[in-house]
């Protein structure tokens, strides 16, 4: 059984979209979006040149925008990065922070993820702070340690009224882009495990949402966001079609009744 609140599903384009497909599916979602109502949240997470144009093409809509990384400095010399306040200049709700992709090509530490999650909170906006295990340390039994270690870190910086304010994606590595995602009971274990550490940290952070992300689809989304805590979902290659995007947010509607 899921618990009785709303979902959240949003998309991460990841290095992907021209203006010119992107108007098409950003019209989209917003109109299949305004049939979910208040039961299911819905964002697009967007490379950053195109915030001027999701901003222009979504206000108004249900369906919320963001940015998939944003630098832990407040401003100054640091060439190529974009700073929260900047992304808060478009209207932005989300920023993902510490994806598997950049602490994998990046290397980013779990501090690095911290700071960039308390930037984001000054600016306003909402992290959606990224945890997940390889396959080798999944098969080493490690999973908990790294998640936990993962999640620790951002916990460490924030007081429980900024923890309250955060979203988590539990996105295990070896499932991303796969095509092999997590079977539910799987991910409801990790979910458990994360949920545990959020009541721990503070009761206003036990409702914190907790999304799955790793190879969501419309054919599994239901089982996975029926999960009791599982708060919805962070979707990669689906979120680039508005048919699977939307289905995939209608199945975490489905889910909850
Ligand atoms: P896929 O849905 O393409 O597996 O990507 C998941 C992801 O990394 C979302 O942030």
């Amino acid at each position: 059984m899921s618990r009785e609140r709303a979902k959240l599903v949003v998309g991460n384009w990841k290095m992907h979209g021209r203006i010119k497909d992107n108007a098409a599916l950003l019209t989209e979602v917003a109109a299949g979006a305004s049939a979910l109502q208040n039961e299911v949240s819905v964002g697009v997470c967007v490379p950053c040149p195109y915030l001027a144009q999701s901003q222009a093409l979504l206000a108004g809509s249900v369906v919320r925008w963001g940015v998939q990384d944003v630098s832990a400095h407040a401003q100054g010399a640091y060439t190529g990065e974009v700073a929260a306040e900047m992304a808060a200049d478009f209207g932005v709700t989300y920023a993902i922070v510490g994806h598997s992709e950049r602490r994998a090509y990046h290397r980013e530490s779990p501090e690095l993820v911290a700071a960039k999650a308390r930037r984001a909170l000054d600016a306003g906006l909402t992290p959606i702070v990224c945890i997940g295990e390889t396959l080798d340390e999944r098969e080493s039994d490690a999973t908990e340690q790294v998640i936990g270690g993962q999640l620790d870190a951002v916990l460490l910086v924030l007081s429980e009224e900024e923890a309250a304010r955060i979203v988590i994606a539990y996105e295990p590595v070896w499932a991303i882009g796969t095509g092999k995602s997590a079977t539910a009971e799987q991910a409801q274990s990790v979910h458990a495990f994360v949920r545990a550490k959020l009541v721990e940290k503070g009761a206003a952070v036990a409702s914190v949402p907790v999304l799955y992300g790793g190879s969501v689809k419309p054919e599994n989304a239901q089982e996975l966001f029926g999960q009791r805590d599982i708060d919805g979902g962070l979707i990669g290659g689906a979120s680039l079609k508005s048919k699977d995007f939307l289905a995939i947010c209608q199945a975490a509607r489905t889910a909850l009744q």
